[in-house]
């Protein structure tokens, strides 16, 4: 119930944000596994199940659509129901969102280890699952759409707007990559061929970046920002140039995914231009979140949820640097293959995805529990502090990696041979990847840490404990 007297539906936003942090801390640990892996190949145990080709699926798939997905559930349903002045529509098929949601990802957690799998990147679930996610993801858009349909408050808020435009995309993406002729319950072939196979999965890669990895979270970032640090967000002007000009410029990225194959050239060379054109919008959303706290920026020194969604802020803006600079064909010749890739992908991922949503969740999980606010603040800041250590981490010597390796395959001798085998370039990189794995395991222990601290809030929340009398942020103002 808010303050003004509308039964909100938190229920189902507790459920998935505590899905967001179980689920988090399954696909980092898995991420860490896997990470271990290419370092000590025998921590697969000789187990068909536990090979680092059926991991890694995994983890993508569960830090994606586990772990960013069930954030975006939680604070699009937060936010849809605050902004539209109404409960949200039908709550019975939001509760189903819920459990067909957390069904998805038990499926996929013991099909992807099992081997069964499509083969293209991120769209790896077979058929019946991939129909299960079209009915859940419509019944999200029933609830999303219903509840702006019966809303009291005219004015539809731009964060719904990106939370819209990416529930819209991502169904119309995951329908069109997924059509298949299913041959048994476990084995389908695409309708498409070729180069155009090729040309869908990565028109669905590319844009499962740009509306699920982004356009969401960024939704994330129009609320939450101005919330939290009780300002008005910077430019109202800016975020609506923002919107047309991100939806309209991403569709047309993802050939460069494709350069140097058998692609049209043309194609490829359209990609790189609409990639390049892209950190116009990138930048101005950054900037427009940033500048949000113009006038407000002590509150930096002592909110730990404004830290978050601020170096999240910043790792958009270098992972949107990074991709249009990678997209670039003479740049991607050499980036492409390597771990520059991984740490572009980790930028984006740990850096902006993971933080925008840790700083939701640290908003929303008080809130959802009824607790004055999160247990503890301290724990708050040690979980920035070490999870801000373990990206830098993990990207600097990814870079790095990445560089070596591009730098080291394409030497050649005098008489025209490789100066290098792939060997040597691989045990040059193992240094770097322990370096990976250091961070990764530090990210993965601020996790950790914040589920002891969520477990306590909780503890608060249901009068079992008392909340202890730290100094830090102000009790949540009622919404
Ligand atoms: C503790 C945190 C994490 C660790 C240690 C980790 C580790 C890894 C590793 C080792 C790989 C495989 C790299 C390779 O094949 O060379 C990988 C791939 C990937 N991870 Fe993570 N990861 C973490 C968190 C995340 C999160 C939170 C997300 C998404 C929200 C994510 C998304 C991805 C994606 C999309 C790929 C595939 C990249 C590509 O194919 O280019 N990871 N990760
Ligand atoms: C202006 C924005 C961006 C552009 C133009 C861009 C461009 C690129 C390019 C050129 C690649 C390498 C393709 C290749 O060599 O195969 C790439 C890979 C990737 N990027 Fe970005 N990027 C952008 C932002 C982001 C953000 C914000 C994220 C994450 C939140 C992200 C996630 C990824 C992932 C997961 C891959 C690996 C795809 C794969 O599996 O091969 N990108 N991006």
């Amino acid at each position: 119930m808010s303050a003004q007297g509308v039964p909100y539906n938190n229920k189902v936003v507790m459920q998935f944000a505590v899905a967001t942090i179980v689920w988090g801390v399954v696909s980092m640990t898995v991420g860490v596994l896997i990470a271990a892996q290419l370092i000590w190949p025998a921590l697969n145990f000789d187990t068909a199940w536990l090979t680092y080709g059926r991991l890694r699926p995994l983890h993508t798939n569960a830090a994606i659509f586990a772990f960013g997905g069930s954030a975006l559930f939680a604070t699009s349903y937060w936010v849809v129901q605050r902004t539209s002045g109404v409960p949200l529509f039908m709550p019975k098929l939001a509760a189903f969102t819920f459990w067909g949601w957390q069904a998805v990802i038990v499926l996929a957690a013991i099909s992807l280890p099992a081997g069964i799998t499509m083969g293209k990147e991120y769209a790896e679930l077979e058929w019946p699952i991939a129909i299960l996610i079209a009915v859940v993801w419509i019944s999200y858009g029933v609830v999303f759409f219903g509840t702006i349909a019966t809303r009291k408050i005219r004015h539809i808020y731009v964060a719904n707007w990106f939370y819209a435009a990416f529930i819209i995309t991502v169904a119309v993406l995951h329908i069109v990559n997924n059509a298949v002729i299913p041959v048994s319950l476990t084995e389908s072939y695409p309708i498409y061929s070729g180069a155009v196979d090729a040309m869908v999965q990565w028109w669905y890669g590319h844009n499962a970046v740009g509306f699920f990895l982004t356009a969401g979270f960024l939704g994330m970032m129009y609320y939450f920002i101005p919330k939290q640090a009780d300002r008005p967000i910077y430019s109202y002007r800016l975020s609506i140039v923002h919107f047309w000009a991100l939806i309209a410029i991403y569709m047309w990225a993802g050939p460069h995914h494709l350069h140097y194959t058998a692609l049209p050239d043309w194609a490829q060379s359209l990609g790189m231009v609409f990639s390049l054109m892209l950190l116009a919008p990138s930048w101005g959303g950054m900037i427009n979140g940033i500048m949000t706290l113009s006038g407000a920026w002590y509150k930096l020194r002592t909110d730990p949820i404004l830290k978050f969604m601020i170096v999240a802020l910043s790792f958009y803006g270098m992972a949107t640097f990074e991709g249009p600079m990678m997209s670039i064909k003479t740049v991607n010749a050499l980036s492409h293959y390597t771990d520059w890739t991984i740490g572009h992908v980790h930028a984006g991922t740990l850096g902006w995805v993971g933080f925008i949503s840790i700083g939701a969740m640290y908003f929303l999980i008080p809130r959802v529990f009824e607790a004055p606010r999160m247990y503890s603040i301290r724990a708050m800041d040690l979980h920035f502090w070490i999870a801000t250590i373990g990206i830098v981490l993990y990207i600097a010597a990814m870079w790095i990696a990445g560089v070596m390796q591009g730098l080291m395959w394409r030497a050649t001798n005098e008489d025209g041979t490789l100066t290098y085998t792939f060997v040597e370039s691989l045990s040059a990189t193992y240094p770097y990847y322990m370096v990976r794995l250091l961070g990764g395991i530090l990210y993965l222990a601020g996790m950790f840490i914040m589920v002891w601290n969520v477990y306590k809030t909780w503890q608060v929340g249901a009068g079992r404990i008392e909340a202890p009398d730290e100094q830090g942020l102000p009790a949540p103002a009622a919404s």
